[in-house]
């Protein structure tokens, strides 16, 4: 492996990475290390840097100072070498409107000097893989916008690469797309080894793909780890509802605050709230509490923390553009 210290698990590696232009530092002092066959996850709003740092560790826009390894390779100092066994899907749509899906895959089939007899099967097992094939000989411009984005996820893979990056692969997509996207890469990591970078602002999309998730800001990583270590590390963040028969008395809200993980209690006009880290082990617990208490319970609910919860928890704000959309009866979520 080149560089020194340079884990042969690990498929990305980003050493204070930064990108400056001009005065703004897109991507502040960046350290990652993203194991083999992960899927990977960079959430962070518009304008975080996620693409800047992609780029970078892509080699398509050298790092003002840092260092980046893909598949063991210094991509500072053998961009084409680390181009060999990296795919990259960019967030901008960049496939020939003019040709057709196949011609488009030939072409960069060629560029990465594919073997003629490789090319081929190569291109139909890919196109094949991405529902295209019906479409092969259309030109693109004739494909919609989930149709194109799936051409360059095929596209991104002619080269059979060690290590696949994906720019927001779903932005702009209706929700059917998107799910035909996500359907995509969970296949593709059944039936290889391949390593995945992917960048999205979704939360839903970080959690269902992702093994691990760096939540980035202002070109910084602010939070790294499984969907299910981020949302354990806020604290206090699920909440049980209780639709209560009579309001409780001063001994059954004290043993309720007694119980382990309860964080607050407040009463509501027919029950109480209840914040608490590991809801879903305390709940039965509550109802035992309560029905200990001779205190009737008519319903229970249960909101465990969601991704947007850590997004605010780290940034103080919501990656949403619009005001959370929630189920009936879900309570409202407080900032840290
Ligand atoms: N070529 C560039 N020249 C100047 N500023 C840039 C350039 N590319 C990105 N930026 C700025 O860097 C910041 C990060 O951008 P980007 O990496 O595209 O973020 P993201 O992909 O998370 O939306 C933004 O403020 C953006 O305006
Ligand atoms: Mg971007």
């Amino acid at each position: 492996m080149s560089g020194a210290g340079v884990d042969p698990a690990h498929a990305i590696v980003a050493r204070r990475l930064t990108r400056r232009f001009g005065d703004l530092v897109a991507v502040d002092a960046v350290d990652l290390e993203v194991r083999r066959g992960e899927l990977f996850g960079l959430l962070g709003p518009n304008g975080a840097g996620k693409t800047t740092l992609v780029r970078m560790l892509t080699g398509l826009v050298p790092a003002t100072s840092g260092e980046a390894w893909v598949a063991g390779i210094d991509v500072r100092r053998d961009p084409d070498g680390a181009r060999r066994v990296l795919g990259v899907v960019p967030q901008a749509l960049t496939s020939d409107l003019d040709l057709t899906g196949h011609e488009n895959l030939d072409i960069y089939a060629r560029f990465f000097q594919v073997g003629r007899a490789e090319r081929r099967p190569r291109i139909e097992e890919l196109l094949r893989r991405v529902s295209l094939w019906d479409r092969r000989d259309d030109l693109v411009k004739t494909y919609s916008g989930g149709m194109r984005r799936r051409l360059e996820i095929a596209r991104g893979l002619i080269h059979a690469p060690r290590v696949l990056f994906l720019d927001e692969p779903t932005i702009g997509l209706d929700p059917q797309s998107r799910r035909v996207i996500w359907d995509l890469l969970g296949e593709l990591r059944r039936g290889s080894e391949i390593t995945i970078s992917l960048t999205t602002h979704y939360l839903d999309e970080a959690e269902a793909l992702c093994d691990r998730v760096a939540i980035v800001d202002h070109g910084k990583v602010v939070a790294l780890g499984t969907p299910q270590e981020l949302k354990a590390s806020v604290p206090g963040s699920d909440t049980l509802d209780l639709g209560l028969a009579a309001p409780p008395g001063d001994g059954s809200r004290a043993a309720l605050a007694a119980l382990p993980g309860v964080r607050d209690l407040e009463l509501l006009p027919q029950g109480v709230r209840i914040r608490a880290d590991g809801g879903a082990a305390l709940l039965p617990r509550v109802i035992e509490a309560l029905r200990a208490a001779s205190v009737e319970v008519t319903s229970a609910s249960l909101s465990r923390i969601t991704l947007e919860d850590v997004f605010i928890h780290f940034t103080g704000r919501s990656l949403r553009e619009e005001p959370a959309a929630r189920g009936p009866g879900g309570p409202p979520r407080r900032g840290p």
